[in-house]
């Protein structure tokens, strides 16, 4: 068993110790699910790694077992439902596939009431034992997952906006893929800045920007802007049941938590879109967005403006901001009810 039943007394004590700058300690909370296994893989291939802390109810343990036999060189520790504050203990980086997810028909909101609480929870504990990691969630519906967290850590009284990101990278990830379907490019070449949030509408891609983009007009551009807000949706329906994207999450995942460790090590110009607390609409009362976001040692460095809009654009998001400023409230409002 790799669980070790350390009590909390003892995790209280490394509660504030740190890694030495070159090592990075990741925790990967809900490790044992569709997304923490194939993620935890990742990671573990991440030379950036050297210490991966694997949490869930259930599966940590096996699941790190399994893992820790990939011979590259970290270490990787599974942790049992009882050893959540020992999971995270010295973690620099946490993120958050923890939750379920979808079925056909449902929204990402109709997870609020389960995935809520159990976001909440792991915030609460993360608020005692590492405040100040830089977490990513990934956990749906994340425009409320990333307020909820932010609401339990500014009641502990430890919230820095700049260590909480909403993981967005998939959003991203379709839109180079599925432009690049169009233009028959590589999508290592085929860069999409997509702003907002996760969730349908809230989804912005900015293809204007893109160079590759250009032609890409009427009934093509309208079915790729949609195909890009509504790629959740084609998997949950491919899967029939049995849940919604696990695999390309989980590489999502593992690039942001990539853009968080190389500048973390010093790496300058580390630009990702990603969701944060940002001005950027804060006026309009939507206090998180997700747009480019240069990443620093200590997380947020910039966020960067939208810079300019087509007219179609500007229309999406005029849609975008009314759904996401709900979305926020609802987190918010879960835990100061
Ligand atoms: C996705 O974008 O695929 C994820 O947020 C999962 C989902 O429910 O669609």
């Amino acid at each position: 068993m790799f669980a070790a039943r350390r009590s909390l007394a003892s995790a209280s004590k490394r509660a504030f110790s740190t890694t030495p700058a070159n090592l990075v300690k990741v925790a990967v909370l809900g490790a044992g699910g569709g997304i923490g296994q194939p993620l935890s893989l990742l990671l573990k291939l991440n030379p950036d790694v050297t210490e991966l802390s694997l949490y869930d109810i259930r599966g940590a343990p096996g699941v790190a077992a399994d893992i820790g036999h990939v011979n590259v060189n970290s270490v990787v520790k599974g942790y049992a439902a009882e050893n959540l504050k020992d999971a995270l203990a010295g973690a620099e980086i946490i993120l958050i596939p923890a939750g379920v997810p979808r079925k056909p028909g449902m929204t990402r909101d109709d997870l609020f009431n389960t995935n809520a609480s159990i976001v909440r929870d792991l915030a609460k504990a993360a608020a005692e034992v590492a405040p100040k990691a830089l977490v990513g969630i990934i956990s749906n519906p994340v425009n409320s997952t990333v307020p909820i967290w932010a609401e339990v850590f500014k009641k502990a009284g430890v919230y820095d906006a700049k260590r909480l990101f909403g993981v967005t990278t998939l959003d991203v990830v379709r839109a180079s893929r599925f432009l690049s379907e169009i233009k028959g490019t590589d999508p290592k070449d085929t860069k999409v800045t997509v702003v907002g949030g996760h969730s349908g509408a809230t989804i912005v891609p900015l293809l204007s920007q893109t160079e590759l983009a250009k032609g890409v007009s009427g009934e093509t551009y309208k079915t790729l802007v949609n195909r890009i807000q509504f790629g959740g949706d084609e998997v949950v329906k491919a899967k029939d049941g049995a849940g919604s994207a696990t695999l390309s999450m989980a590489y999502a995942g593992s690039e942001f938590a990539a853009a968080l460790m190389r500048a973390k090590k010093g790496e300058t110009g580390v630009v990702i879109p990603t969701f944060v607390e940002s001005p950027l609409f804060a006026s309009e009362g939507v206090a998180f967005f997700s747009s480019n976001v240069e990443l620093g040692p200590e997380g947020v460095a910039k966020i960067h403006p939208l810079g300019e809009l087509s007219p179609e654009e500007q229309e999406y998001l005029k849609a975008c901001l009314p759904d996401l400023k709900k979305n926020i409230e609802k987190g918010v409002s879960f835990v100061n009810q």
